[in-house]
């Protein structure tokens, strides 16, 4: 027992060193005294539900992407991804930006207030996972079929298209491997990547044609740039055949 206790004592000790804390920020702070009025519902714990779902790693996240919460309707089609503007007029008047949320109404129009609390929630940040690379999938796909190519390409290319989340992008490829358009990098649209490989060799865009002609939809695991730490990671895509296009959302991991 005692032996135990020792070796508990030790392993906290060493987590303490390797993860050094960093001098919280007077914005933060001050953040977290106005997160005051959000907490009788909201955690910003990982995976915490309250009469609110967890606003762990909020900034950049896809509304409604929690699996673990059951959101309005209203909310869940509403489309937004949070950023930091869109964080701004939900917290003016959630109401107004989301007609029908289950959200009671917060009035928080202080700009000053706005960047506090944006702050903070800052530093309550996660990666994204699977959850959200499906909900973005499914919302590019619907984009897909409502609103034909040409202008669901754009909107997907588009950084204020609504389609891009953190380190989350739609990509789409035709049937013979050309992009048709990409979130991460625009100006590979109408190139031919066939032949792409991966960091280590794999052949990526083979293989989604391969899936996209048999079962229709799957997944490919492979090495990547994460544009947003700038390190090559594992990245997971889940991609979908719609006509003739394959989209596509990943995720990384480790
Ligand atoms: C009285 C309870 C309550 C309070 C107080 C509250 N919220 Fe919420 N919040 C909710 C509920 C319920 C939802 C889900 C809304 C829906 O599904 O339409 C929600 C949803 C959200 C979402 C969307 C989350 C997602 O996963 O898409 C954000 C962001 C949010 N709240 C921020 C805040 C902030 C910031 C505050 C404080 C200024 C706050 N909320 C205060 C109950 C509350």
């Amino acid at each position: 027992m005692r032996q135990l206790r020792g070796w508990a004592i030790a392993s906290v000790a060493l987590l303490w060193a390797a993860a050094p804390a960093r001098a919280e920020t007077v914005e933060e702070i001050a953040g977290k005294h106005v997160f005051e009025r959000c907490k009788a519902c909201h955690s910003v714990e990982l995976g915490k539900m309250g009469f609110g779902p967890s606003l762990h790693g909020i900034i950049g996240r896809p509304a409604a992407s929690l699996p673990m919460f059951l959101y309005s309707d209203a909310l869940k089609a509403s489309g937004l991804i949070w950023t930091e503007d869109n964080l701004r007029s939900w917290m003016a008047g959630n109401d107004k930006l989301v007609p029908g949320t289950r959200m009671r109404h917060v009035g928080i129009t202080d700009k000053a207030e706005q960047d506090y609390l944006i702050a903070y929630l800052k530093t309550q940040s996660a990666a994204m996972g699977p959850e959200q690379a499906r909900v973005l999938l499914d919302r590019a796909v619907a984009k897909l079929k409502a609103d034909g190519p040409d202008k669901a390409f754009a909107t997907f290319n588009d950084p204020k298209g609504g389609f891009i989340a953190r380190d989350l992008y739609v990509f789409v490829f035709d049937m013979t491997g050309k992009y048709m358009a990409s979130g991460a990098n625009p100006k590979l649209t109408g190139s031919d990547a066939k032949d792409l490989h991966d960091a280590e060799g794999k052949d990526i865009v083979r293989e989604m044609i391969n899936i996209a002609n048999s079962t229709g939809s799957g997944e490919v695991d492979y090495m990547w740039l994460n544009r947003v730490d700038n390190r090559v990671e594992k990245k997971r895509s889940m991609i979908q055949r719609v006509g003739d296009y394959i989209v596509g959302v990943g995720y990384y991991f480790n």
